[in-house]
């Protein structure tokens, strides 16, 4: 796990930014995994700008999106497909038809996240996974103690998760508690992974994640498995880390190919 800790949540976005564009640099029809959230917001516009000021080039990219709340069309302002539109497609050139949201409206929930599956193997995989990390360590909508191998299914929510997210929603009862989400398999298959997690409330999760046992109750930590992940936090959400200092020293350390900025 490549750890980078910056002072501040704003420098996060920005280096995670740039990360995914020399992605999309170097692969033109790259397919990104998306996520949403508070935490990727202003990475996409980050993205938004460099489109803008760079050409920065989304016209063959693909992307597939973690998961999507049960019953929610796309028109719905919760809904992460409306999201997603608002937040980063409508201001960039990328072509809608390659753009995937699970469809949380299918009269079919299991069928839908089988599909879902097939399309991202067909695309060829997904070469980058964005994610944020839940107060109590879910990624995706993957909540403590389901399995570290899911693939895209139904989950049920957790209490926290809804008490996190019910706010903009109105009221708890307002709040969808079930989302289609890719498995924590389905994560893992990803060619690299790049998470971010900022602020107080993320500590114990990030703590947990980086440097306390592979467990599904932390469905974060399971990126300890992979070979190419990469873990961008702020001071607040590093401030748990016992081995800051090391993550901070290797940074330092890196061959000027090895760096991002
Ligand atoms: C949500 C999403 C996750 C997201 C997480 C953190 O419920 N399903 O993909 O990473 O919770 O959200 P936030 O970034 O708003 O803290």
């Amino acid at each position: 796990m490549e750890i980078l800790i910056r002072d501040y949540a704003e420098a996060g976005c920005l280096l995670g930014a740039k990360i995914i564009a020399r992605v999309v640099r170097e692969k033109p029809d790259a397919v990104l995994g998306l996520a949403t959230g508070r935490t990727p917001l202003r990475l996409y516009q980050e993205l938004i700008r460099m489109h803008r000021d760079e050409g920065l080039d989304f016209s063959r990219v693909m992307t597939f999106n973690l998961d999507e709340y049960v019953g929610l069309p796309a028109t719905h302002d919760q809904s992460y497909r409306y999201f997603m539109r608002e937040n980063l497609f409508r201001h960039i050139n990328i072509d809608l038809t390659r753009t995937h949201v699970p469809d949380g409206t299918a009269p079919d929930l299991h069928a839908e996240c089988r599909s879902y599956e097939k399309k991202i193997e067909a695309a060829g995989g997904i070469d980058l996974q964005l994610l944020g990390l839940g107060r109590n360590g879910h990624i995706g909508f993957n909540e403590p103690t389901g399995s570290l191998r899911s693939r895209t299914w139904v989950k049920i929510l957790s209490e926290q998760t809804l008490k996190d997210n019910s706010a903009v929603f109105g009221s708890l009862a307002a709040m969808p508690k079930h989302a289609l989400t890719m498995g924590i398999g389905t994560i893992l298959d990803a060619r690299r992974i790049l998470l971010l997690a900022f602020g107080p409330a993320k500590v114990r999760a990030v703590e947990h994640m980086v440097e306390g046992p592979l467990a599904a109750i932390c469905p974060g930590s399971a990126l300890q498995l992979h070979p190419r992940a990469t873990v961008i936090l702020d001071e607040n959400s590093a401030a748990g880390l016992h081995y800051a200092d090391h993550y901070r020293w290797i940074d330092s350390q890196k061959l000027p190919w090895q760096r991002y900025e």
